[in-house]
């Protein structure tokens, strides 16, 4: 169909500050994004899905001088951890904006003419106190302390005063406008308890908004008057309108503006919910439809954040898991609006009672008694019976609630249905004992519509998890022998007659790895004491524990379903071992077979993906990419560096 026909969905992230490389909180705003954009192609929803990272401001000018960089190139870096992070979670964003573009910084100096032409932007003096941190002034009420100074209340570190002359945005006089807007618009900010905050905020009155700086110099030039500098959230919340064409293809952004959908944490509620529609109103430009501010992932009970040191880097239990688990748990723990506390215990726990147990079983299970009772194929079965279409009826109303919870932005919910029905699958199983007709001749007919209709359950099931696991999902649909790509189904037409299991299936095999809580924590402490020791010294002694042999690699493939993982095996001499190295997206396997490299031999195993790891090799880290050393001339294998 003509794509312009199609109802359209417009869902955002926020963009990210590029002073440190991304964690799991960040990884939760763009999952839950991914997931919607997903479900919104299945409907057939002409769907753009926008992310992208924040560079400009204080902030960043800041980590880059402690790092020794200039500001561009230290977003130049960061955006390829984004990047590859995004990749290896499977997110299908449509655009990766960064606001250091040139067709943003004109969008936005566009707009701020337009609204400086228009006396909602005028010139004065502005004096308060200022959070670097939060790239924020404090409210005027926030207390002075003892020391003459003021703290701010969201961060707890010390603001600086500033004096300056300033842009201003005329915010004072949109506050009426924007009560009535969200009287109007009820549903404009989600969870409902947030739209209430937000009230009473603009409620308390309105102040006109300093938008410039002449103390920073990182930031797009106010056009005319360079010595100031825009604001770093004025710059940024047009990312949302600059991102999608605005000013550059305006075809495309009037087909997709206004957003449908503006995912936040709530920690930024304000600027998306009062700042945000200001300016477009300013601007003349339609409002957003919906700014979700969901809740936070706390480490310990509190907020997990870099300054706060306490953040959870994705990249470990990607390296383990691959990435659905950690979108399952992500979306299927918490209500989107609520805080969850990150554990790795609980983690483990879901992984292996939901994914391993429940699904995982299921699906192997079934493949085994296709495979041995029809040599994985079922030709005929008997009609359906009243059991066999009371689960197809259990479905259908699965379906039509799992698309009222995507809806309603409501993931959770719509998983904990799902695996409702994966339960009823195995409850349908287990009543029906399929195991005992294997050897009755006049059951065959029966035995093939029970495994036949579990097989419709859960090529079911796959489709309905594709927007929150789409990797495991099309896995389900290929073991099955589903050879069309979920989306090419749209979901209106999800009926268990789509699917015959007419074509030959794989041979079972664990779809989730099941790994003990040992060994999954072995490796977190291990990279968490490593960091920890990363600044001390170690004495000759400890030094001298650490096996460091020359390697052979003798064979090398990449792990199935990772776009890091390479399996290699290695020859060190008198002895061959298997080892896991996470450098795919520098080498490829061929490239690396017959290399000599240095590896460390007696590091306790570890478990990765499933497969033992028997050694770890060496390599410089450099932009996130693994590059190994090479010997100048020819050793052998074995020989011991040290
Ligand atoms: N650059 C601004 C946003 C500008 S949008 C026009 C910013 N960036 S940020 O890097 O600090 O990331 C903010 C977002 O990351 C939060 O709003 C939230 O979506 C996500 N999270 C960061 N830490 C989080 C948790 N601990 N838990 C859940 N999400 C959190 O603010």
């Amino acid at each position: 169909m003509d794509k312009t026909k199609r109802p359209k969905f417009y869902v955002t992230t926020p963009i990210y500050y590029v002073n440190d490389v991304p964690h799991i909180g960040h990884a939760y705003t763009t999952i839950i994004a991914d997931s919607l954009a997903r479900f919104h192609r299945l409907c057939g929803y002409d769907v753009f899905f926008l992310t992208g990272t924040d560079e400009h401001g204080q902030k960043i000018e800041k980590a880059a001088i402690d790092k020794g960089l200039k500001p561009k190139e230290l977003a130049d870096q960061v955006v390829i951890r984004f990047k590859d992070l995004w990749r290896a979670l499977n997110v299908s964003y449509d655009f990766f904006i960064r606001t250091t573009e040139p067709f943003h910084e004109i969008g936005v100096q566009k707009i701020f003419n337009k609204l400086k032409e228009k006396g909602d932007i005028y010139k004065g003096v502005y004096q308060g106190w200022y959070c670097i941190s939060d790239e924020n002034f404090l409210a005027e009420d926030v207390p002075l302390e003892s020391s003459g100074e003021k703290i701010c209340p969201d961060c707890g570190k010390k603001a600086i005063l500033v004096s300056e002359e300033c842009y201003y945005f005329r915010l004072s006089a949109y506050q009426e406008r924007l009560l009535k807007f969200y009287a109007d618009n009820p549903n404009f900010v989600r969870p409902a308890g947030r739209m209430n905050e937000v009230v009473s905020f603009v409620r308390q009155g309105l102040k006109d908004l300093s938008i410039t700086r002449t103390t920073v110099k990182w930031g797009i030039p106010v056009p005319g008057d360079p010595p100031h500098t825009i604001y770093v959230w004025f710059d940024a919340l047009h990312n949302y309108i600059t991102g999608i064409g605005y000013d550059w293809n305006m075809d495309h952004f009037n087909r997709f503006w206004p957003a449908d959908l503006h995912l936040i944490g709530k920690d930024i509620l304000r600027f998306h919910a009062i700042f945000w529609p200001a300016f477009l109103m300013a601007a003349e430009l339609p409002l957003p439809r919906c700014v979700f501010g969901h809740g936070w992932w706390l480490k310990d009970e509190t907020k997990m954040s870099k300054s706060k040191g306490n953040v959870l880097d994705p990249q470990i239990i990607l390296n383990t898991f691959g990435p659905d688990p950690l979108r399952y748990f992500l979306l299927r723990e918490i209500p989107i609006g609520q805080d969850g506390n990150f554990s790795h215990e609980g983690f483990l726990h879901r992984v292996n009672s939901d994914l391993a147990n429940d699904l995982g079983n299921l699906v192997q299970r079934t493949l085994a008694m296709i495979w041995n009772y029809f040599h994985g194929k079922i030709e005929t079965a008997d009609p359906e019976n009243d059991h066999d279409l009371a689960l197809k009826e259990a479905f259908h109303q699965l379906k039509v609630k799992v698309k009222e919870h995507f809806e309603d932005y409501a993931i959770n919910r719509a998983l904990e249905d799902i695996w409702a029905f994966i339960n009823q699958l195995n409850k349908y199983l287990a009543d029906n004992e399929p195991w005992k007709m294997a050897s009755i001749p006049e059951k065959k007919g029966r035995l093939a519509r029970i495994l036949l209709q579990t097989a419709k359950g859960l090529w079911g099931v796959a489709y309905l998890l594709y927007p929150v696991m789409p990797a495991s999902a099309e896995k389900i649909w290929k073991m099955l022998g589903e050879k069309r790509p979920i989306n090419s189904i749209q979901f209106q037409d999800l009926d268990f007659s789509l699917f015959s299991a007419s074509e030959p299936t794989e041979k079972p095999e664990p779809l989730f790895p099941r790994i003990a809580l040992q060994d999954f924590l072995g490796v977190e402490t291990k990279k968490e004491a490593k960091m920890e020791s990363q600044e001390a010294w170690i004495s000759f002694d400890e030094f001298k524990r650490m096996d460091f042999r020359v390697a052979e690699v003798i064979k090398a493939e990449r792990v199935p379903g990772t776009d890091k993982l390479l399996k290699l095996e290695i020859n060190l001499g008198e002895e061959t071992r298997t080892m896991i190295a996470g450098v795919a997206d520098t080498y490829s396997p061929e490239e690396l077979i017959g290399k000599k490299i240095v590896v460390i031999a007696n590091l306790k195993p570890a478990i990765i993906r499933g497969i033992e790891s028997q050694a770890m090799l060496l390599a410089a880290e450099v932009g996130g990419k693994a590059i190994i050393p090479f010997f100048d001339r020819d050793v052998p294998a074995g020989a011991k560096v040290k």
